[in-house]
C-alpha cells in the first residue's frame, strides 16, 4: 500500500481524511526509497527518493495551460478523432483517465467528459488537480464539465445505465515502451512505477464498443498494432502516435 506523507501539522486532518478515503497508509518519519504521495499546502503530489517527479495534476499552468491557450482548438487531431466539429460536441467517456490531460483538452473544447481511473493514487491526484482548477476563474468552467469516477472502466461501462451512454469512449491504456527507459521522461517513469503496464487493456475495446453511441477512439503509439488486432474505420496520425477510430454511427450535422 502506498503511503501518504504530510509534514505540515495544519494539514494532518486533511491527510488523514485522504488516506482513509483512498486506502493509503499514513507515512511517519523519514520516507524510504519507494514512491509516495506527499500533501503540501499547495497540492497533492507523487514523489520518489531520487530525481523522478514530482508528478501532480496541473490544469491551470504548465504544458496543459499552454496547450489550452495555443493548442489549435477543434482542428487538433484528438478533436477530429472524437468527431468534434461545428454543430457536434459529443459527450466523452475517457475510460483510462491517467493524469487527465486528454480529457482536459476535450473538456476545454466543450465536451462533457466522464473520467474513469482505477488507480487510487492517480485518481487522488486527479481529484486534487480538479479541485485546484475549480478555484481558477478561467479554468473553472472547463473542469465543471469533467467528473471523475474511480474503478475498473471495463466493469463500469458494462454496468452503465443505457440512458446515459456516452457518444464517444476514449481509450489510452499504458503501452510497453519501445525505447529504453533512460529516454522516457522522469515523470513518466515514476507514473509507470506506480500504475504498471495495463496487461488487461484489450478487455477495454469490446466493453467500449458496447457502451459508445457513436464511436470509440483508441490512442496508440505510432509503432503499435491496433488494439486486439481489430482494424479501425480510420486512423489519424500525429507526430508520435495515432488515433484509431471505430465508427459505430454517423455523427449528426
Ligand atoms: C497512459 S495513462 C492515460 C493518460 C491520459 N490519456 C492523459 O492524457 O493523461 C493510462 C491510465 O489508464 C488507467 N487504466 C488502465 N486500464 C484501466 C481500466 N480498465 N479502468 C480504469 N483505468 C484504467 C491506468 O491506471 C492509467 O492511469
Amino acid at each position: 500500500m502506498l503511503a501518504l506523507y504530510c509534514a505540515d501539522a495544519a494539514l494532518q486532518p486533511r491527510a488523514a481524511e485522504l488516506a482513509a478515503r483512498w486506502g493509503f497508509s499514513l507515512g511517519a518519519g523519514e520516507p524510504g526509497e519507494t514512491p509516495r504521495l506527499v500533501l503540501t499546502p499547495e497540492r497533492l503530489e507523487l514523489r520518489a527518493m531520487h530525481s523522478e517527479g514530482p508528478v501532480f495534476v496541473d490544469f491551470v499552468g504548465g504544458a496543459v495551460g499552454h496547450r489550452r491557450r495555443f493548442g489549435g482548438g477543434r482542428g487538433q487531431e484528438i478533436a477530429r478523432a472524437v468527431g468534434l466539429k461545428k454543430g457536434a460536441t459529443p459527450s466523452v467517456l475517457d475510460a483510462t483517465a491517467g493524469l487527465g490531460r486528454d480529457a482536459f483538452v476535450l473538456a476545454s473544447l466543450g465536451c462533457a467528459v466522464t473520467l474513469i481511473e482505477r488507480s487510487p493514487v492517480v485518481a487522488a491526484l486527479l481529484e486534487d488537480g480538479l479541485a485546484r482548477a475549480a478555484e481558477d476563474a478561467e479554468v473553472a468552467p472547463i473542469v465543471a464539465r469533467m467528473r471523475l469516477w474511480c474503478g475498473n472502466a471495463a466493469q463500469l461501462m458494462a454496468q452503465l445505465d443505457p440512458a446515459v451512454r456516452p457518444d464517444v469512449v476514449y481509450l489510452d491504456p499504458m503501452y510497453p515502451h519501445r525505447r529504453k527507459s533512460a529516454l522516457v521522461k522522469k515523470e513518466m517513469r515514476l507514473f509507470r512505477a506506480v500504475v504498471g503496464e495495463d496487461p488487461d487493456a484489450d478487455a477495454l475495446l469490446p466493453a467500449a464498443l458496447a457502451c459508445a453511441r457513436q464511436r470509440v477512439v483508441v490512442k496508440r503509439p505510432d509503432y503499435a498494432e491496433p488494439m486486439t488486432g481489430r482494424v479501425p474505420t480510420m486512423s489519424i496520425t500525429t507526430k508520435n502516435h495515432r488515433f484509431d477510430v471505430y465508427v459505430l454511427k454517423a455523427l449528426p450535422g
